[in-house]
């Protein structure tokens, strides 16, 4: 398709684009025409009824049946093809076909996991085929909040619930990088909530799927907690450069002086590192807020090593 998009609505890349941007202009162009038309008429009407001397009296009005009656069939008309439309344009959104292929959707604050049949996952970016049904299962990080996935070139949008499974399917009709934005606001970190979408010919999306597949026992525990600090989306609120975020940057952090808002301070051994993960509010360093932090009590043992291991090494 080779469509670069409009004013109102970005390029159209999937399937169902055309369907939605037909609807789409469809009531852009009958409410444009009948704004434009029913304002001419009040202004002509205005000018060829006004009142030019202090005596003049209206005359009485003649009831027209036939416009009485237009009147009420021609937007009749019009709602009901916008209903029967619009609902058959819902229908094929909100059925995907048996064989589509099934992607794994995660949101947190703020970002987006994703997991592939095959055992590839990936943080803020989504890998796609061209040319074949996807659906995306999607569900928020239990105790976070809602978030909303949104893919304007597809024109596909869903809200993103905790403890709940949403999905949303498309088939993207041409090889290339497109948008995923989170569209619901949902903290301080929303803006930031953004992801990148591959949409790879199908013979190099198998290439990548099978590539991408990681075994996690094969890692040492410093790349192990790398990938962790990546999928759990710590990057979101603590840097490895020693930028001040919502949280505290992770650079220097390993046996470095804590001090707390009660005027005592730790040494950040692994064990201060192993209680920050998951007992967050436990130790809140001086400057920071409490409860922002969610806990990560639910990693498992190798996990949060790995991750204090990945903190240690960041020096
Ligand atoms: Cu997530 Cu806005």
């Amino acid at each position: 398709m080779n469509d670069s998009g409009t004013f109102w609505l970005p390029e159209a890349a999937s399937t169902v684009a055309a369907e939605v941007d037909g609807l789409f202009y469809f009531v852009y162009w009958a409410s444009a025409i009948i704004f434009v038309g029913v304002v001419a008429a009040m202004i002509y009407l205005a000018y060829k009824y006004r009142r030019r001397d202090p005596n003049d009296r209206p005359e009485p009005v003649e009831e027209s049946r036939l416009l009485e009656i237009s009147w009420i069939v021609v937007p009749t008309i019009l709602v009901l093809l916008v209903f029967t439309w619009g609902f058959q344009t819902f229908v094929t959104l909100q059925t995907a076909p048996p064989n589509a292929y099934q992607i794994q959707g995660q949101a947190y604050s703020y970002g987006w996991n994703f997991e592939y049949p095959e055992g590839a996952q990936t943080t803020d970016e989504l890998y796609l085929p061209a040319d074949r049904p996807v659906q995306v299962r999607l569900s928020s990080r239990e105790g976070d909040v809602l978030h909303s996935f949104y893919l304007p070139q597809f024109r596909v949008k869903q809200d993103v619930l905790p403890n709940r499974y949403t999905s949303v399917w498309f088939e993207a009709t041409e090889p290339g990088t497109y948008e995923l934005f989170c569209t619901e606001y949902c903290g301080v970190g929303h803006s930031q909530m953004l992801g990148e979408v591959n949409v790879l010919p199908a013979d190099e999306f198998d290439e990548w799927v099978a590539e991408a597949g990681i075994n996690e026992d094969e890692l040492s525990l410093v790349e192990l907690g790398e990938l962790q600090y990546q999928r759990n989306g710590c990057q979101g609120c603590h840097s490895l450069d020693g930028s001040a975020m919502a949280g505290p940057t992770f650079q220097g952090l390993y046996a470095s002086e804590r001090a707390f808002a009660d005027a005592s301070s730790v040494e950040a051994d692994e064990n201060y590192l192993r209680e920050s993960i998951i007992e967050p509010d436990a130790k809140v360093v001086e400057g920071y807020g409490s409860g922002i932090m969610p806990s990560f009590a639910h990693l498992s043992e190798r996990d949060v090593t790995a991750l204090v291991e990945f903190i240690k090494e960041q020096q």
